[in-house]
This record gives structure tokens, sequence and C-alpha cells, in this order.
């Protein structure tokens, strides 16, 4: 099988390639990225020799190369993970995230339906559903609530599973569609809540906890996800959507404060920041159907891997330590330097 991998220098398609090498050695994988500040080929430097693997720096939304791609390497299954990802930027600067996350798409769309693919897979965010209030614990997102979108990251992300819904029904196109929660885990870019929390707590710095730190989020370890996508690319059915997430709700001001005990810091690091605009309250899955259909259940507990996570970030140090030197340090200062 060959498979290209969108977004693979990221966050999860760089571990969903580590994983997807390891299960199975007789794949061939191809990986194009853009190389935004998002991505980072140090990641991906252990498996760039392998014979099985081959790197293409190059923009999802640039028509003319990704057909050329196509038409060089003819790849029989597309995963796309290739986005914008952070809500914050997408407040800030709403334009990219249309180009890359919704024409982006509609190009790798295009690309399939003049080259044949076996499955398009479009890797998408619980985020499309909006949130769900903290006095209705009962409540969950399913394959069938309304998309109803916050931020323009995630009406970017809807827009794009709109499109891949029409180019399935319009061009019977075989696509399907997973739409996860909250990732964790190793080579995550360090301006997200986890390793953002981790890398300022030991530089003893201010932990901004956005309002009052009571929004929820559903956390799965990244594993699990790279573990669910292989799943549907196996045994997933054209035109389905799959909910990833495993029951995992934690209050933001709980994971800073777990963060913070782990790592022997005090509590008077966090600082309450003004919130974020538009911020949604709580997200939680309810991964019945993934489950029933193809089997599927979280392996990694929260405490187990929030524990690994920290660790990772301990280990490497130079990973992260070289992202926060560099042009990230403007970020920050327009992100948080008057919150
Ligand atoms: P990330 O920001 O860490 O990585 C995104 C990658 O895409 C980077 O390597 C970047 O260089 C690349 N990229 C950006 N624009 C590109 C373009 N125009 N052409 C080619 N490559 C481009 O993101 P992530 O957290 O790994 O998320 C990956 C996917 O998973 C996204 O589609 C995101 O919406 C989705 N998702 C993320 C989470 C999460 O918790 N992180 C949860 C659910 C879904
Ligand atoms: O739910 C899936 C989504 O999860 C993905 O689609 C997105 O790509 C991914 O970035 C993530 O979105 P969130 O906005 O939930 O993640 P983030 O890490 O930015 O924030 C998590 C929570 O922590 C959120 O409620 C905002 C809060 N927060 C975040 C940062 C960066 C803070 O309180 N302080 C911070 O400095």
């Amino acid at each position: 099988m060959k498979i290209l991998i969108t977004g693979g220098a990221g966050f999860i398609g760089s571990n969903f390639i580590f994983y997807m090498l390891q299960t199975h050695p007789d794949y061939e994988l191809i990986c194009l990225d853009k190389l935004t500040y998002a991505g980072n080929l140090k990641t991906l430097e252990p498996v760039m020799k392998q014979a099985n693997f081959k790197f293409v720096k190059g923009d999802i939304a640039d028509r003319q190369a990704v057909f050329e791609l196509f038409g060089s390497e003819k790849p029989e299954v597309v995963v796309n993970f290739a986005a914008e990802s952070h809500v914050d930027r997408s407040i800030e600067n709403p334009g990219v995230f249309l180009q890359t996350n919704v024409i982006g798409t509609q190009v790798l769309l295009d690309a399939c339906r003049q080259f044949g693919v076996e499955r398009y897979h479009q890797v998408s965010t619980d985020e499309v559903y909006g949130d769900l209030p903290l006095d209705r614990p009962d409540l969950f997102f399913t394959e069938q609530t309304p998309l109803h979108t916050s931020s323009p990251y995630s009406a970017s992300k809807a827009g794009a599973d709109l499109l891949c819904n029409a180019y399935q029904r319009t061009y019977n196109l075989p696509i399907t569609i997973s739409r996860c929660s909250n990732n964790y885990g190793p080579y995550q870019f360090p301006e997200k809540l986890i390793p953002l929390m981790i890398a300022n707590a030991l530089a003893d710095k201010p932990l901004p906890v956005y309002g009052e730190g009571l929004n929820v989020r559903d956390w799965l370890y990244v594993e699990d996800h790279c573990r669910a996508i292989d799943l549907i690319l196996q045994n997933g059915e054209a035109g389905q959507v799959y909910n990833i997430g495993g029951h995992n709700e934690m209050r933001n001001i709980d994971i800073v404060k777990l963060i913070l005990k782990t790592l022997g810091k005090p509590e008077s690091l966090i600082t309450f920041v003004t919130d974020r605009k538009g911020h949604d309250m709580r997200y939680a899955i309810d991964p019945t159907f993934i489950h029933e259909k193809l089997g599927w259940l979280p392996e990694t507990r929260f405490a187990d891997g929030i524990q690994k996570t920290i660790e990772w970030y301990l280990s490497h140090k130079e990973w992260w330590q070289e992202i926060i030197s560099g042009e990230y340090q403007g970020y920050y200062e327009r992100m948080y330097g008057n919150r």
C-alpha cells in the first residue's frame, strides 16, 4: 500500500508516520508538508533514510505541485493531516486557515478525482460540533451532532468536512472523515496547552490560564488517535464519519495543577489571563460508533499518558527549546504580552 500523508512534519502526522512504519513495515509512505512554523523536519530525522519513506516539501494548496506529485507517485491512499491547527492563531489571522484547511483540502480532493485513489481520509476535529454546556455532563458529540462552529479554525475544518461529503456524494470519491478530541503526547508544538505549561513551569515562568480555567477538553494520547485512523483505513466504510475520543474529560486548571505537581513546581506560577474570544466551554466525544464498528478503544490511561508526555519533554529539551527560542518568541509576546 502506498500512502500519501500530508502534514506529517507536525504533531499528529509525525506520530502517525512512526506508528505506520512500525505497524506496517511493508507500506510505502510519502509525506507532503509545507514546513510552516508548525512543521519540523528534525522530528522526522530518524526515518528520513528509511527506504519505504520519502519526504516532499510542498503546499497542499499548490494545485500544480500536488497534481505533479500524484502523477509521479500515484498514491493509493491519502491521509490529510495538513492544516493550520491553532485556534488562537485563527482568531488573530483567519485567512491562512481558509487557504490551507479549505482550499488545500479541495486541491487534494481534486487530485484524488483526477488520479483515482482507494481512499481519501480527512483528519478532522471534534471542534466542528461547537461546544457543550458545563451543566449538562450527560451530553456528548455523536456523528449525528450538527456542525456548529465557534472559531475561524473550526469553521475552516467544518468547511473542509462539508467539501469531503460533497465530493463523496457528487463524484463518488471513497472518503472517510475522523473527528478526534484533544490529543497530547510527544512532538506537540509548544503553543498548545500541555507543552506550553510544561515549558513555562520548567522555566519558572507564569502559566497563563485563560479565564477561570474551567473549560473542559477530552484528552486522548496521540498514539490512540493514530491507531484509530489506521483501523479506519483498514476496515472503515467510505462515506462514514468516525468520532474518536476516550471519555477523558478534564478541566484546564486541573491539567495545569497536575503538570506543576509532577514537576515539583508551585501553584503560585498559575496566572489567570483574559479569556480566549468565543472560547468553547466543553468538548466530549461519544466513541460508541467506532468502538462497535471497528473495535477501537483507547489503550493509554491519562495518568500514564501525561506521565510519559512530561518525561518526553524533559528528555527532549533540545527539540522544543530550539522552537521557543526562535520566531516563537514574537508570537508569545503578541499573544500573552499584555494579556
Ligand atoms: P500541527 O499544527 O502540529 O501540524 C500541522 C502540519 O501541517 C505541520 O507540519 C505543517 O507544516 C503542515 N502544514 C500546514 N499547512 C500546510 C500546507 N498548506 N501544506 C502542507 N503542509 C502544511 O497540527 P496537529 O496538531 O498535528 O494536527 C494535525 C491534524 O489533526 C489537523 O488537521 C488538525 O485539525 C487535526 N486535529 C488535531 C487535534 C489536536 O489535538 N492537535 C485534534 C483533532 C484533530
Ligand atoms: O479538540 C480538538 C482540538 O484541540 C484540535 O482540533 C486543535 O487543533 C487543537 O489545537 C486543540 O484545540 P484547543 O483549542 O482545545 O487546544 P489548546 O491546546 O489551544 O487549548 C486547550 C485549552 O486550554 C483551551 O480551553 C484553551 C486553554 N489554554 C490554552 C493555551 C494555549 C489556556 O488556558 N492557556 C493557554 O496558554
